[in-house]
């Protein structure tokens, strides 16, 4: 990770990123966990531990399960969370694993879940990660390097068509058809290693001009098929409709218009089957002193809801 220094605007100024939406969360979890009984909540992505602290020193009485599937992340926030001692069990684990993880620490039913999806600076920072088009590095995306498939494996093997699809779906790039086009007349010559060269044969076929890097699209969809993070959703959210006590609350913080659409469909869905009481018609976004200081949460939607009464539940 670069380093974070006192006064850092990407920092809570103590050199832990500051998560996005904080003071957000905190006051969407006050009916779920002000009780002063002792609750437990699952941080399924806890990243850096930014929320998780800010959660521990709002609630008193919470202790939290901090899972994270990338070890570097679990090494980032180890030390933010120590000072918290038995308060926090840090667990390597992936959100679609939560039931299991819950069963082997003997927890049950949680009074929260808070899922913020994604890609974090600690990724991008560090170009050996392989999700930088910026910075050269290999051509890896895993979050979770237990994981088989690289970004390397997808690009070089899979058809025109399929990464064209892929390009389109996953990552909105209009120009898909383009991009997959020259990225398999150029692997017939070397496959791809690097994220720099993909970048450059993804900026060519696209062109430039817009306001972000002309390979932003294709890598996010890359990303998002390397870490099956649609189906992790998915799965998380299954898993707290599952796992959530009655009046424990489920919040979302997603940074991409399609994540977002996932999680309110799920949510209504599963409300209009009694599963889910919604809270509030419309997510909560960042405010423009936070945006001014962290540009990264312009894009953030927190969504939650509150797990009802009625019994069951998928896992
Ligand atoms: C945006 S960061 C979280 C930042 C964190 N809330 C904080 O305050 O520092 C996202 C984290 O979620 C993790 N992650 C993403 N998808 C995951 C999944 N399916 N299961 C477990 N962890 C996941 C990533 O490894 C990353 O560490």
């Amino acid at each position: 990770m670069a380093a974070a220094h006192r006064g850092d605007p990407q920092t809570g100024g103590d050199g832990v990123h500051a998560p996005v939406l904080a003071a957000e969360v905190i006051e969407v979890f006050q009916g779920a966990l002000s009780a002063g009984t002792p609750t437990w909540l699952v941080d399924g992505t806890v990243g850096a531990g930014g929320h998780a602290r800010a959660l521990l020193e709002a609630y008193p009485s919470l202790s939290i399960l901090a899972v994270d599937q990338d070890p570097d992340s679990l090494a980032e926030a180890a030390p933010v969370l120590e000072p918290f001692g038995e308060r926090v069990r840090l667990r390597r684990g992936r959100m679609s694993q939560l039931g299991g993880l819950l069963r082997r620490e003997g927890l049950t039913g949680v009074a929260g879940v808070l899922f913020d999806i994604g890609v974090c600076s600690l990724h991008l920072d560090r170009p050996e990660r392989g999700f930088s088009f910026r910075d050269d590095g290999p051509l890896d995306m895993r979050m979770d390097p237990s994981r088989e498939r690289t970004a390397a494996d997808v690009v070089n093997s899979w058809d025109e068509r399929d990464l064209a699809d892929l390009f389109f779906h996953e990552g909105g790039e209009r120009r898909s058809r383009q991009a997959a086009s020259a990225i398999v007349e150029a692997r017939r010559r070397v496959p791809f290693q690097r994220t720099a060269a993909l970048a450059d044969v993804i900026a060519q076929a696209v062109g430039g001009g817009g306001r972000i890097h002309p390979a932003t699209r294709c890598f996010q969809a890359l990303r998002r098929v390397v870490n099956q993070e649609g189906e992790e959703l998915l799965r998380g959210m299954q898993a707290a409709e599952h796992h959530l006590s009655p009046g424990g609350l489920l919040a979302v913080i997603t940074f991409h218009s399609g994540e977002d659409r996932e999680v309110r469909r799920y949510l209504k869905g599963r409300a209009r089957a009694g599963y889910w009481e919604l809270q509030a018609d419309k997510p909560l976004r960042a405010k423009r002193d936070e945006v001014s200081r962290n540009r990264r949460s312009r894009s953030a939607v927190l969504r939650w809801a509150t797990r009802s009464r009625a019994e069951g539940g998928e896992e």
